[in-house]
């Protein structure tokens, strides 16, 4: 009968090894017992960016790369989009399975009643310089939280991890409108908890002298759409640097800036802002092959494309490219939607495109949508930023509830000189 481990035989000694095999997977551990000898340390794997290590077991999200799957906790992203909203997904991700609706009711209440931020953490945010890029002042004030909610440090509490949960969801909006307001030099908005999530936030964007903001409904339902879509993606860059810092058990505010930190960088988040500008780089359809053989040259990338799980069309794209053509009847269209047609097009037949299995992913029409709606580029990845929160709190709180996980320490394979004698420096060459 077949059995579920692994022989290895290492060929510097002969000797062999069965290691155990789990849910498709070897525990890197079981390496060490690997020696040449007793003084041996054992043999370790070694795999810069974790293209194949599997950090943790997670319940959250599942993605099949190949056959372009997204689903939270089970619910496929297309039923989500469709017909949930971003806080009833949000408590979907932290809390394991969509509420009745007395725990929805609860949750909203609960998540209003905190959308405000402290007034001191208003004034850090207005020392900002006046062009600071929004994602900076994201990044800095949800760091400076942690200096307010001191409990936060009881990460092993858990109601002391709810209400940092729901600070957390309620008040990144609030943070991200203030931003968006300082840039402009207009006065800050504070939250209209009458309205909804996306209704308040569009408010705090664009309210001005009106009594009551009235968001436009198909905006608030595309803002929602995209956000449910944002909302987790299991282990990449930002989500592991929640893991990793939220390991130490720092409190939950510093490890959420850590993960939006990760977020900020143009291979992650940042991405949409690059497609944007690289669309804008291009300006005309004729230019488009032009461009392309660059990329076939190795002289850039083609933002917006790529993935390192999807190898097919990332599922979230396909969903943006609806809900965009919803918003494009009401705002008009976004002159850059038909380079972008015409870029994916000609790339989808290229060949060089074809054998790396490079799709677009959910950043390639986020963009257009979001500049569509009037939100300058630089904001992009703060609109990423928002509904990923609850995404890095789900996965923090299974990271610190998880009795296999231990602080994040990574080996590495040492590379450089060997003992050497300090040299003064009359003496060096
Ligand atoms: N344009 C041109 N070539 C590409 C691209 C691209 N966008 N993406 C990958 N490649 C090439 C890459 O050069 C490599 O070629 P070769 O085998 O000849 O060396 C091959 O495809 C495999 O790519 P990789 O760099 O090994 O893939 P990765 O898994 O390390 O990187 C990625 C994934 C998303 C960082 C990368 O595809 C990329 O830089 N894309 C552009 C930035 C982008 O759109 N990022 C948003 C990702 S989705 C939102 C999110 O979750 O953050």
């Amino acid at each position: 009968m077949a059995k579920d481990t692994l022989t290895v035989t290492d060929n510097r000694t002969g000797r062999s090894y069965e290691l155990p095999i789990t849910d498709g997977a070897v525990r890197a551990f079981d390496f060490r017992d690997i020696k040449v000898d007793e003084h041996d340390f054992g043999l370790m794997v070694y795999d810069p960016g974790f293209t194949n290590t599997a950090s943790c077991r997670s319940a959250i999200t599942r993605i099949d790369g190949e056959a372009g799957i997204l689903e939270y906790r089970g619910y496929p992203i297309e039923q989500l989009a469709e017909k949930s909203t971003y806080l009833e997904t949000a408590y979907l991700l932290v809390k394991g399975e969509l509420p009745t609706q007395a725990q929805l009711d609860d949750w909203r209440d609960e998540i209003k009643f905190h959308t405000y931020l402290h007034e001191n953490a208003k004034k850090f945010m207005e020392g900002f310089q006046h062009d600071a890029h929004p994602m900076g002042m994201l990044v800095g004030t949800v760091a400076a939280m942690s200096t307010f909610y001191v409990d936060a440090k009881q990460v092993t509490d858990p109601r002391s991890r709810h209400d940092q949960i729901i600070r957390l969801i309620a008040k990144m909006p609030t943070i991200a409108g203030f931003a968006y307001r300082h840039n402009l030099g207009k006065p800050y908005v504070y939250p209209d908890n009458d309205l909804t999530y996306t209704g308040n936030f569009l408010s705090m964007l664009w309210k001005m002298s009106e009594p009551q903001y009235k968001p436009d409904p198909v905006l608030e339902h595309a803002m929602e759409v995209l956000w449910i879509l944002h909302a987790d993606h299991e282990q990449n860059c930002s989500t592991n640097a929640m893991r990793s810092v939220g390991s130490s058990h720092v409190d939950p505010y510093s490890a959420t800036a850590a993960a939006a930190a990760g977020l900020y960088g143009p291979l992650h988040g940042g991405a949409n802002e690059e497609v944007i500008n690289m669309l804008l780089r291009i300006g005309d359809k004729s230019r488009i092959p032009e461009f392309v053989k660059g990329v076939r040259a190795g002289e850039e990338l083609l933002m917006g494309f790529g993935h390192r799980v999807y190898k097919s069309y990332d599922p979230r794209a396909r969903i943006i490219k609806r809900t965009a053509e919803e918003v494009f009847d009401l705002v008009g269209r976004n002159a850059l939607l038909d380079i972008a047609l015409e870029l994916e097009r000609i790339a989808l037949e290229d060949e060089y495109f074809v054998e790396r299995k490079l799709y677009p992913n959910v950043d390639f029409y986020s963009g257009i949508i979001y500049q569509a709606l009037g939100f300058p580029v630089d904001m992009f990845p703060v609109l990423f930023a928002i509904p990923r929160t609850s995404g890095w709190l789900a996965q923090w709180v299974e990271m610190l509830t998880d009795e296999e996980q231990r602080i994040a320490r990574p080996r590495q394979v040492f590379c450089g000189p060997d003992t050497r004698d300090y040299v003064p420096i009359e003496k060096r060459g």
